[in-house]
């Protein structure tokens, strides 16, 4: 039996690489950061929260990642952990690097002091290509990361490369596109729609404050994904992936494909901060607000994972209207069962 260690258990790539990894015969010791807060509704929902052996993890922390690898000796880290949230970043640059760049070399030092022999993948992103430099982006597109959640990611992603050089780990990052699901966080985009549209629909009729409706991204389902991550740590030559469906929405069609789920009539007016979107009774449902722009953007993203196919296998099981329905109904259904939107 392999023993896998996931850092970020408790997020949402945590907790469908936790499912599938148990599925998969594996022992599982999912890393998880103190909070005065319980945190493992995700682990709790997917039904795997009693399979999973949690142990405390801070990437902050150099002695304890060396002694967490001490004590568990794993054969594969998949390090998620993250301060994941991009708008974030601008505010809070410096922690936002401190654990996406300076963390991921903290664990890279304790897998090269414990054991080289540990299989390693970081999970990189496309918010590295940032301000794109070619359309549909891959493996050899260059990066030019607009946040610092970006530049802290892109620091990470070098780091991976050179200790797969220089100390010779079996390390390699995936640079995944946007993966949702209905565990995905309330504060990305996504799910902000979701939640907020099916309230609207249940009655709770709290306009929804959105920032750039243009911008475009590949959006996939997370449970594709971390199936992507568990063949990368199985390939035999450790290298670094895009992870995409290959098709690119605007969050206004994000908007109008939720929308059109739940049953819900859109009529839009207005454009730029004016723009919004109506209902049958003349109400605004969705609202432009300038707060949720950010201080600099990633315009559109769209990723080809043709080599991720050839090499691995890999395809998306998931398009975009199926994964609106799926994360549509999912908050639909909580709040018709009087659940809380976690
Ligand atoms: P997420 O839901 O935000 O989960 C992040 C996890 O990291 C949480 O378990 C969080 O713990 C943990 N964490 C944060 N700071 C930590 C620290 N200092 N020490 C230890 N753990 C810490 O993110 P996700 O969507 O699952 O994404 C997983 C990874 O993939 C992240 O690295 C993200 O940057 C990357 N990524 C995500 C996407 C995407 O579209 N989802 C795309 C590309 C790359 P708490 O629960 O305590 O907050
Ligand atoms: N969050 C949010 N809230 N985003 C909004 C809003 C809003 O009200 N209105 C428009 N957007 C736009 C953002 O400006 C961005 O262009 C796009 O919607 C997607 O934003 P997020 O859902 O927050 O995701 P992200 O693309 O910034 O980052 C996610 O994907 C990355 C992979 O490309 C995160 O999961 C990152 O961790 C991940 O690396």
């Amino acid at each position: 039996m392999k023993t896998a260690l996931i850092t970020g258990v408790t997020g949402q790539d945590g907790a469908y690489l936790a499912q599938l990894l148990l599925e998969r015969g594996y022992r599982v010791i999912g890393g998880m950061r103190r909070s005065s807060g319980r945190s493992t509704w995700r682990l709790d929902a997917l039904g795997v929260a009693d399979h999973v052996e949690l142990v405390g993890i801070e990437l902050l922390e150099l002695s304890n990642l060396q002694r967490l690898l001490d004590s568990t000796r794993p054969d594969e880290i998949y390090n998620l952990a993250a301060q994941s949230f991009v708008a974030a970043s601008f505010d809070q640059p410096i922690y936002s690097a401190d654990v996406d760049a300076m963390g991921v070399l903290r664990l890279l030092e304790a897998v090269r002091a414990v054991d080289p022999g540990i299989r390693f993948y970081q999970a990189s992103t496309s918010e590295m290509f940032g301000a794109v430099e070619e359309s549909p982006q891959r493996e050899s597109t260059r990066f030019n990361p607009q946040s610092p959640y970006a530049f802290a990611k892109v620091f990470a992603h070098h780091a991976v490369a050179n200790y797969r050089t220089a100390h010779k780990l079996h390390a390699m990052s995936g640079i995944l596109f946007n993966h949702e699901s209905p565990m995905r966080g309330l504060e990305f985009v996504t799910r902000k729609i979701t939640a907020g549209l099916a309230r609207w629909k249940l009655g709770e009729r709290r306009t929804l404050r959105l920032g750039n409706m243009a911008a475009a991204r590949d959006w996939g389902f997370a449970g594709d994904y971390v199936d992507a991550i568990h063949r990368m740590v199985q390939a035999d030559r450790p290298r670094d992936y895009v992870v995409a469906t290959g098709e690119s929405h605007t969050v206004r069609e994000f908007v109008m494909a939720a929308a059109s789920c739940l049953g819900l009539d859109l009529r839009w007016s207005g454009d730029g901060l004016a723009e919004a979107a109506l209902d049958e009774g003349g109400r605004t449902v969705v609202a432009v607000d300038a707060a949720f722009y950010r201080p600099a953007e990633v315009n559109s993203l769209q990723g080809d994972p043709g080599l991720i196919g050839a090499d691995l296998g890999w395809r998306p099981t998931t398009r975009f209207e199926a994964l609106v329905e799926m994360m549509a109904k999912a908050d639909y259904d909580r709040l018709q069962k009087g659940h809380p939107l976690l």
